[in-house]
């Protein structure tokens, strides 16, 4: 019998927290110098939003919106005037590494793309010094983006595939061809660039063990450095959500099978999602940036920025009409050394957020670090981690360092719910979500 029980593990697709606080918690608020946000911040994480996409899948929530008829050019230089202020503004900001994510960047022309890299390079990122990642869809890449992504020296090229099963790919409401998917796949293989990723989605409509592992033998055909595994969420306003399309009962066994399968078949799990090479687990390069702790700078409309008691970004919104108007506001800003929207983060705040960081997505919870910046151990205060030892999911992998095993890893979105906040969730219940 367990002492504590309060995880629900027959939930256990209840969000996933690769951020804390969600994005619904944020708020206006009167203006605050940029300045002032930053001044005893020296370092972060450089963040580069692009919120187009050639398509937009029935599935997904994120700030985006397809074919825009607004121009991408215009979109590139108020990127390249938000950068120019942030320099005048926080001059020494060290930067540590750095993603360009959407959205789809690669829906950029080859043009559009090389001028983008050569502005964050102006900016001060080092491609060569850092282990740079961009995120790309089947249909918007080609050799040439391939070839200039190598060129700037990105490391690692990041492409949703989600199934290889027509049928699934209309169940999830994204209009991409397999001879799409199967041509863009090839080329990044054959490319040589230093590392790929893939991403699959388990849970779609009709999606069987036998379908699913189909897709999977099909992926690790091309050896890609990680397979990311994305269980469907049926998210509010999204193209499915509308449907009001049922979510597949057997998500859980899906998962299993898929986890065995790239266990057994040369890949070792990272976290919940996130299955790496073997061979690959320890060719990247040392880094100084810790997710846990670090700050992070966002560029573009929908990106987010955080510091550690402060998280801030434009609006947010799910809606075409909407997401368009607040990319539109952010293409007529001329002053970007204000901050108006976002959530603040108390102690308290800041303590879960370190929580689910540490024990989601790969990252380990050290105790020392933990007592160092809060005064307090961790399990004297969230009963949730004697708890998770208890279940024998969290275990201690040094002295004082511990990480979800593969059992906890199975109940990431369990996990990371279980630690937001009261204030937190009055705060996401109330979003009006446009
Ligand atoms: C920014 S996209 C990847 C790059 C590119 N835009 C694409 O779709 O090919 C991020 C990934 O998140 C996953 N994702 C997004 N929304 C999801 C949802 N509602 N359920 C499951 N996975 C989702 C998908 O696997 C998708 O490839
Ligand atoms: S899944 Fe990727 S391509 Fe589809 S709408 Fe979202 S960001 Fe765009």
């Amino acid at each position: 019998m367990l002492i504590s029980n309060t995880l629900d593990i027959t939930q256990p697709y209840q969000g996933y927290t690769y951020s804390y606080p969600h994005k619904s918690t944020y708020r206006e608020f009167s203006p605050i110098k940029l300045g002032d946000i930053w001044k005893d911040e020296k370092s972060a994480f450089f963040y580069v939003h692009i919120p187009f996409c050639e398509m937009r899948c029935g599935f997904c929530n994120l700030f985006t919106v397809s074919n825009p008829k607004e121009r991408v050019s215009k979109y590139i230089e108020t990127m390249q005037l938000q950068m120019e202020q942030i320099s005048e503004v926080i001059p020494d900001l060290h930067l540590k590494n750095f993603a360009i994510g959407g959205g789809t960047p690669t829906f950029l022309t080859t043009d559009e793309l090389e001028l983008l890299f050569k502005t964050i390079v102006d900016f001060g990122v080092a491609p060569q010094k850092f282990f740079g990642s961009i995120e790309a869809s089947p249909k918007t890449l080609n050799l040439e983006k391939i070839a200039l992504i190598k060129t700037y020296k990105i490391a690692r090229l990041s492409m949703g595939i989600q199934s290889w099963i027509q049928d699934e790919m209309k169940a999830l409401g994204r209009p991409q061809k397999i001879e799409t998917t199967l041509k863009a796949v090839e080329d990044i293989a054959m490319s040589n660039v230093e590392e790929f990723n893939l991403d699959l989605i388990y849970g779609i409509h009709n999606q069987t063990e036998k379908s699913f592992i189909y897709s999977l033998e099909k992926t690790i055909a091309y050896q890609p450095t990680e397979i990311f595994l994305y269980p469907l969420y049926i998210r509010e306003l999204t193209g499915l959500g509308v449907k009001n399309q049922k979510q597949n009962q057997h998500q859980f066994q899906l998962y299993i099978a898929g986890r065995d399968f790239l266990l057994n078949n040369g890949y070792v799990q990272t976290s919940m999602r996130c299955f790496r090479r073997k061979e690959a687990i320890d060719c990247r390069p040392e880094s100084n940036y810790s997710a846990i702790t670090d700050n992070m700078i966002g560029i573009g409309a929908g990106a987010r920025s955080y510091t550690n008691n402060l998280h801030y970004s434009t609006d947010y919104a799910v809606k075409r009409k909407e997401i368009k108007m607040i990319i539109n506001n952010y293409m007529s800003t001329k002053n970007f050394k204000n901050v108006n929207y976002g959530v603040a983060l108390n102690i308290e705040e800041q303590k879960r957020r370190f929580l689910i960081k540490s024990l989601t997505d790969g990252g380990s919870l050290n105790q020392a670090i933990y007592k160092n910046t809060f005064g307090v151990i961790p399990f004297e205060e969230f009963q949730i981690l004697n708890e998770l030892i208890e279940r024998n999911w969290l275990t201690e992998i040094t002295s004082n360092i511990y990480a979800l095993n593969q059992e906890g890893m199975c109940y990431e979105d369990v996990i990371g719910p279980a630690l937001y906040s009261e204030n937190s969730k009055q705060l996401m219940n109330g979003f009006e979500w446009k």
